[in-house]
């Protein structure tokens, strides 16, 4: 039994995908703990969300940084804080640059609402209609320095009905979304998975560096 993968969840709004997580958590499906989730905006409904958990929250307001590089360094001082292994992006609206993608490297996760690399950036249900896909979907890749570019490690496909709207699209494919989310976290947790160039593997078994680096619980306490 490895300790709990200490979490850092990022987001900007409604905070649906937090809520997939924590509940993943509590329903003992994941093996993770949420340290921190910080917010760029006061009135993002995840914080409450985060709240009702007793999850720790902190905001801050991008606004009030001079530059892309502040605010940036103001995550990180945060995650760092609360002593975060996963970076976990879930409805995050402030594109983030290189210099924040090094301070976690490989350990920063989105995720996307289409099937990448088709319909980056933002609008991606609206991409999807406009473009007249049969099928959509949603992403969960490792961040890199480019925008919804890194490589992926799950997705789920749901079939674009004639009818459908933004909305319709969108439900269907947030529906996924809380499924996939917990499971590629879960599966980073167990150490199962290796970046190779454009790759992921997923191994059945957990590799051997990443679980023994990380301390069993009951012996985290312990002093030698
Ligand atoms: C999701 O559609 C996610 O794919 C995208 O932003 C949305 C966040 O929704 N990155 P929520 O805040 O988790 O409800």
């Amino acid at each position: 039994m490895i300790a709990p993968l200490p979490l850092g969840v990022l987001i900007s709004g409604s905070g649906s995908n937090l809520q997939a997580i924590i509940d993943a958590i509590e329903r003992r499906e994941l093996a993770a703990r949420i340290q921190v989730v910080i917010s760029n905006r006061a009135d993002a409904y995840g914080l409450t969300r985060a709240q009702q958990h007793s999850v720790p929250t902190v905001m801050i307001n991008h606004k009030e940084f001079s530059s892309r590089e502040d605010f940036e360094l103001a995550l990180i001082q945060s995650l760092q804080t609360h002593q975060v292994e996963l970076v976990v992006l879930a409805g995050f609206m402030r594109v983030l640059t290189p210099f924040f993608v090094r301070a976690f490297p490989q350990r920063i996760i989105n995720i996307h609402p289409a099937l990448l690399p088709a319909f980056p950036g933002t609008h991606a249900q609206r991409q999807a209609l406009q473009y007249g896909v049969r099928v959509a979907g949603a992403t969960v890749h490792f961040v890199d320095a480019e925008t919804d570019h890194g490589p992926i490690i799950a997705q789920a496909a749901v079939p674009v009905y004639p009818d459908d709207t933004e909305e319709t699209l969108g439900a269907r494919i947030l529906a996924q979304e809380h499924r996939l989310y917990p499971h590629a976290i879960r599966l980073f947790a167990e150490g199962r998975l290796e970046v190779r160039g454009r790759s992921v593997v997923v191994h059945q078994e957990p590799r051997v560096a990443l679980a023994t680096l990380r301390v069993p619980e009951s012996n985290s306490s312990k002093k030698d």
